[in-house]
């Protein structure tokens, strides 16, 4: 790898497993409960409010009790001491990169964050949100998660794709690589002939667009990786 050039990390739900948050595709995770369909779509908030925000707020009390792992202080780590940007960009929206210290592009919305689907105001949620709350702004009942939906466009993709321009490795970590335009993000840059990473529990879907592999639990491997690269090239 050549030194010290922008790296550009993705982390997925993977990354958070081990701090109790459940993944989605998982034998055990959240979609083999509940159908994507009936929580996570703007359809399925206009069909019934109420059971959309019983899932967020089930997920929302989960991330409040959940904790940062080694990952998440490990890639906050990397942050601080490598000698060149390091742009994490997460799917997740769980808050633990911030918890641990990290600065973290959040292209799915965070579930702390509360949105008035009449003015575009955001603020932060309560632990327990309802469809009958009221925007703090203009009144309205009109309160949603503050959450990119299916069919929903993520945030920062103007600045995720820049980064992708103009990075030096691209590293994806505890993702499947199941959902656009995050999955797409190795390819655009394997394309152009920039260094790729997988650090992964498993193979995935899109594992063979990866140069590099590394298997393992995010909260063991993830610190070893960060820890081989500041050693090898110190801030
Ligand atoms: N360490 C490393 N990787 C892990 C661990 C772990 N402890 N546990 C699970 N994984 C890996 C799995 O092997 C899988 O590849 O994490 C990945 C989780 O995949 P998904 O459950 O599909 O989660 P993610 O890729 O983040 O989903 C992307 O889909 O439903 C939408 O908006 C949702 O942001 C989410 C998006």
């Amino acid at each position: 790898m050549k030194t010290c050039g922008k790296i550009v990390i993705l982390t997925g739900a993977g990354v958070s497993a081990e701090s109790g948050l459940g993944t989605f595709r998982d034998t055990d995770g959240l979609w083999a409960n509940t159908r994507i369909e009936e929580v996570a779509t703007p359809q399925a908030f206009a069909r019934d409010p109420a059971k959309v925000h019983a899932f967020y707020n089930m997920r929302r009390r989960a991330a409040a009790a959940a904790r940062p792992n080694a990952a998440h202080f490990a890639l906050a780590r990397l942050q601080e001491h490598w000698p060149a940007p390091v742009i994490l960009i997460t799917q997740n929206v769980d808050g633990l990169h911030a918890a641990a210290g990290g600065a973290a592009l959040q292209m799915h919305g965070a579930l702390s964050g509360a949105l008035c689907a009449e003015c575009g105001h955001r603020w932060s949620a309560p632990v327990e949100m309802t469809p009958r709350d009221l925007c703090p702004r203009c009144g309205a009942a009109a309160t949603r998660p503050d959450i990119v939906w299916f069919g929903e466009m993520p945030h920062h993709m103007a600045e995720i794709e820049a980064h992708l321009g103009d990075c030096m490795l691209f590293v994806a970590i505890g993702t499947s690589g199941a959902v656009y335009p995050a999955a797409g993000f190795g390819a655009g840059v394997a394309r152009r002939g920039i260094e790729t990473l997988e650090i992964n529990a498993a193979a995935t879907d899109v594992s063979a667009i990866f140069d590099r592999h590394i298997i393992g639990r995010a909260s063991q491997v993830v610190p070893a990786w960060v820890a081989q690269l500041l050693d090898r090239d110190p801030a």
